[in-house]
C-alpha cells in the first residue's frame, strides 16, 4: 500500500480505537498495539510534511508553543440557566412551560447537571475547526489547540449522517480520580491545591502548553446541539444521533411526559451521581422540541424552555482535631479546621476554612468538638454547625493566633474589619513570595518564563527575596549543574524583556495594597513619572478621579516606606519604564474628559480591549454597568436585552463603532 493511503488508513483506525477507549470504554486493543499504530502513523507523518492535519490523531499530544488565546464572538450566545432548589421550584417551571404553550403536550429532556466548564465546539464536514470557552457569553476564548488533546472529544466524526456545519456544546471536566492523583502531586511539591475539579479542568484549559492540558487527562460531555440543518426537531434526538457521529453524550439522560417521571428521575440521580466519574452539581430539565423552545424563547438572561434544579449540599458530621493558620500573600491570616478525615461528596475532606475570628466565635467553637461540614456549589467544605450535645466539658475554646506562625510578628487585626494581617510585609515569607508572583503575573511583568514554584525555588535558595533581586540573577546562577543553560536562558531573557514593559503595569506590579490595574493606569496616567507619583500628597491623589481616601493612603503608605522605596530605585536603576512614554504622551487626548462609557456587545472593527483602550487614551472612563451618570454606551451587535432595558428606561443614549471612532477622530 503506498505510504499516504496507510496514513489515511492509520488515521482512521486511530481515531476508531481511541473513541472506542476514551469514549466507549471499550477497548479492542491493548495499550501496546495503540501505540505501535500511533508510532507508524508519527514515522509517515514525518515522512510527508504535506500531509500536516490539525486532526491526526498524533496532535492529540499538544505542544508547549501556546501564545494568547484569541478572544472570538459566539454564533449563538452562551446563556446560563435559571436555577431551581426544590420540587415546588420545578412544580412551577413546569405549569408555566405548560401555560406557555397553550396547554400543548410536551416532552421533558432530563439530564444530569455537569459542573465543569462549558465550551462550544464547532464542526465543519466531520471535521473540529474550533472550541470556544463560554467567555462573557458573547465572546470567548479560542481554545481549540487545548481541546484537540482531550481525547473523548472527536477531532473527525464518525458516519457521514452529520450536518455540514454544526455547533455542539458541553462541559470539560476532570475526573474526580484525575483530580485527587493531581493534588496528591501538588501537595508533595508543596504547590498550591486546586480546589475542586471544575477549577482544576478551568486552570488547565486556560493553560498556553497544550502538551500540559494534553498530560491532564481532561474529559468532556456533550448536551446541546446546534445548527441550521439539525437531523430532528427533538433535542434528545439529535443527542442520540450525535452520539453516533462519536461524541460522548450521557447515557443517562431521559425523555419524559410528566413531572412524576421528572420527580423520579431526580430522586435516582441525587443518590446515584455520587458514583459517576465526574462531578455533577443538578440535574437540567429541557422542553425537548425546538420549536416548542422557540415558542417559549428566552428571558434577558436563560431560556424560557430550560431550568436546572441543583442538588442539596451534602452534609457529614466530624471531629475538628486543630485549627491552624495559613498566611496569604496579602498578609491576611485565615484559620483552617483540621478535622478528622469524612467521606464527602466525591472526595475525602479533612480541612475546611473557618474564614475569620468572627466565624470562630459565631459557633463557640472548641478543639474536639463534632461539627457538620458542608460541600455546597463550591467543592471547598465550610464548616455549617456544631454539635454542641456532644462536647467534652473540658473541651478548650479555639482562640485566633496572637503571632504570625510564619514569621511570628504579632498579628493586628484593624478597626472595623473582620481579617487579622501580618504587618511584617517585608520579613514574612509567604508575603514576600506572593509579592513575587504577583510582579511576574501575566497583568503585570508578564515574565512567563518564571513561575510560583520557581519564585519559591529562588526564594529558597535566597536568590531572590524581593522584586528587584530578579534583575540580578544571571544564567550561571541558575542553570544548576550546567545542564539547564538554555532554559536557564529563557528565563533570564523573559526577565530582560520585561524592562519594556510600559509604566502603568509597572505602578501595578509593585503591589501596592489595594492598587488594581485600574487604579494603577488611573495613577500613572496622572502623574506621568514615578517621581511624581512618589511625592503625591494625599490632596492630590484624593483629587483624581476614582480614587478614594483609603487607597490613597495606601499609595501613601507605599511610598514612606524606605524599603519600597530602595526597590523602586533599584528597578529604575535596571532600567524599567519609570515614565509613560512619548507615544502614550502624544496619543493621550481629552476628547472624552468626564465621560463613563459602557461597552456592551460584539464588535467589528475592533476587540472590547482595544475599545477599552480608547476610552481611556481619550481621558473617558469604562465602567460595567448602566447608570444615570452613564454619558452614552458603546454598543455592537446583539448587546444583552436587559441592557438595552435600561439604557431606554434611563434615557442614555447609544452609539455604534462608527460613531464612536469618528468621536475620537478615527476616520471610518
Ligand atoms: S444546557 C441554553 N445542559 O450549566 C442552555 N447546560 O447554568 C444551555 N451545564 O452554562 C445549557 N450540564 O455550563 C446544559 N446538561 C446540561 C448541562 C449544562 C451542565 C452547565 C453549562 C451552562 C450552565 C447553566
Amino acid at each position: 500500500m503506498d505510504e499516504i493511503k496507510r496514513i489515511e488508513q492509520l488515521r482512521r483506525e486511530l481515531h476508531e480505537h481511541n473513541h472506542r477507549y476514551y469514549v466507549e470504554n471499550q477497548p479492542t486493543i491493548s495499550d501496546m498495539e495503540f501505540d505501535a499504530l500511533m508510532h507508524e502513523l508519527q514515522r509517515l507523518e514525518t515522512a510527508h510534511p504535506e500531509m500536516a492535519d490539525p486532526n491526526s490523531p498524533t496532535q492529540r499530544v499538544g505542544s508547549d508553543l501556546g501564545g494568547e488565546f484569541r478572544q472570538v464572538a459566539h454564533r449563538y450566545p452562551m446563556l446560563s440557566l435559571s436555577n431551581t432548589y426544590n420540587k415546588q421550584e420545578v412544580a412551577e417551571w413546569y405549569d408555566s412551560v405548560k401555560r406557555g404553550l397553550g396547554g400543548e403536550d410536551f416532552e421533558v429532556s432530563c439530564e444530569m447537571k455537569y459542573d465543569g466548564l462549558s465550551i462550544s465546539l464547532t464542526y465543519e464536514n466531520g471535521q473540529l475547526v474550533r472550541a470556544v470557552t463560554r467567555g462573557d457569553g458573547v465572546r470567548g476564548d479560542d481554545v481549540t489547540a487545548n481541546v484537540r488533546t482531550i481525547r473523548s472529544i472527536p477531532l473527525v466524526l464518525t458516519g457521514d449522517e452529520y450536518p455540514s456545519e454544526f455547533e455542539i456544546r458541553g462541559e470539560i471536566l476532570m475526573p474526580w480520580k484525575v483530580f485527587e492523583r493531581l493534588n496528591a502531586e501538588r501537595e508533595k511539591a508543596e504547590e498550591p491545591l486546586f480546589a475542586n475539579p471544575r477549577n482544576a479542568a478551568s486552570g488547565t484549559l486556560k493553560s498556553q502548553n497544550s502538551a500540559l492540558v494534553a498530560s491532564r487527562q481532561l474529559d468532556a460531555y456533550l448536551y446541546y446541539l446546534l445548527g441550521e440543518q439539525l437531523p430532528s426537531d427533538g433535542h434528545y434526538e439529535n443527542l442520540q444521533k450525535a452520539r453516533k457521529w462519536g461524541f460522548k453524550v450521557s447515557e443517562g439522560m431521559r425523555k419524559v411526559k410528566s413531572l412524576e417521571e421528572i420527580y423520579n428521575f431526580i430522586d435516582y440521580w441525587d443518590v446515584e451521581r455520587k458514583n459517576l466519574p465526574v462531578a455533577t452539581d443538578g440535574i437540567v430539565l429541557k422542553v425537548n422540541s425546538q420549536h416548542q423552545q422557540r415558542n417559549l424563547g428566552f428571558t434577558a438572561k436563560s431560556p424560557r424552555w430550560a431550568i436546572a434544579y441543583k442538588f442539596k449540599a451534602e452534609r457529614e458530621r466530624t471531629r475538628l482535631l486543630e485549627v491552624s493558620f495559613q498566611v496569604g500573600r496579602t498578609g491576611a491570616v485565615t484559620p483552617v479546621a483540621n478535622m478528622e478525615p469524612v467521606q464527602l461528596a466525591g472526595t475525602v475532606v479533612k480541612r475546611a476554612t473557618l474564614n475569620n475570628e468572627d466565624f470562630i466565635r459565631s459557633f463557640d467553637l472548641h478543639l474536639g468538638d463534632y461539627v457538620f461540614v458542608e460541600k455546597g456549589g463550591e467543592i471547598i467544605p465550610k464548616i455549617v454547625g456544631v454539635d454542641t450535645d456532644n462536647r467534652d466539658p473540658d473541651a478548650i475554646p479555639v482562640t485566633f493566633a496572637e503571632i504570625c506562625p510564619e514569621c511570628g510578628t504579632p498579628l493586628v487585626r484593624y478597626e472595623g474589619e473582620a481579617i487579622h494581617y501580618c504587618p511584617n510585609d517585608t520579613g514574612c515569607p509567604p508575603q514576600i513570595r506572593g509579592r513575587i508572583e504577583h510582579f511576574i503575573s501575566r497583568k503585570a511583568m508578564n515574565i512567563e518564563s518564571l513561575g510560583p514554584e520557581t519564585i519559591d525555588d529562588y526564594y529558597r535558595h535566597g536568590l531572590v527575596k524581593n522584586v528587584a533581586d530578579l534583575y540580578d540573577i544571571d544564567v550561571q546562577q541558575i542553570n544548576g549543574d550546567g545542564s539547564r543553560e538554555k532554559s536557564a536562558r529563557k528565563i533570564v531573557d523573559g526577565i530582560e524583556a520585561s524592562k519594556q514593559v510600559p509604566f502603568e503595569r509597572v505602578v501595578f506590579a509593585l503591589g501596592i495594597r489595594l492598587v488594581g490595574e485600574t487604579t494603577a493606569k488611573l495613577l500613572a496616567r496622572h502623574f506621568q513619572n514615578i517621581d511624581k507619583l512618589m511625592a503625591a500628597t494625599l490632596d492630590e491623589l484624593t483629587h483624581i478621579d476614582g480614587i478614594g481616601e483609603v487607597v490613597a493612603k495606601s499609595v501613601i503608605t507605599y511610598f514612606h516606606t524606605q524599603n519600597n522605596v530602595e526597590i523602586v530605585e533599584r528597578l529604575r536603576k535596571y532600567g524599567l519604564q519609570m515614565s509613560l512614554s512619548q507615544e502614550q504622551l502624544d496619543s493621550h487626548t481629552e476628547l472624552l474628559k468626564g465621560m463613563t462609557i459602557v461597552i456592551s456587545g460584539v464588535f467589528q472593527k475592533h476587540s472590547r480591549d482595544e475599545y477599552k483602550a480608547m476610552i481611556e487614551q481619550n481621558g473617558g472612563k469604562n465602567t460595567g454597568s448602566i447608570s444615570a451618570k452613564t454619558s452614552f454606551i458603546l454598543a455592537g451587535e446583539n448587546m444583552g436585552p436587559s441592557k438595552l432595558q435600561k439604557a431606554e428606561k434611563l434615557g442614555v443614549n447609544i452609539i455604534n463603532e462608527d460613531q464612536f471612532l469618528e468621536m475620537i477622530g478615527i476616520k471610518v
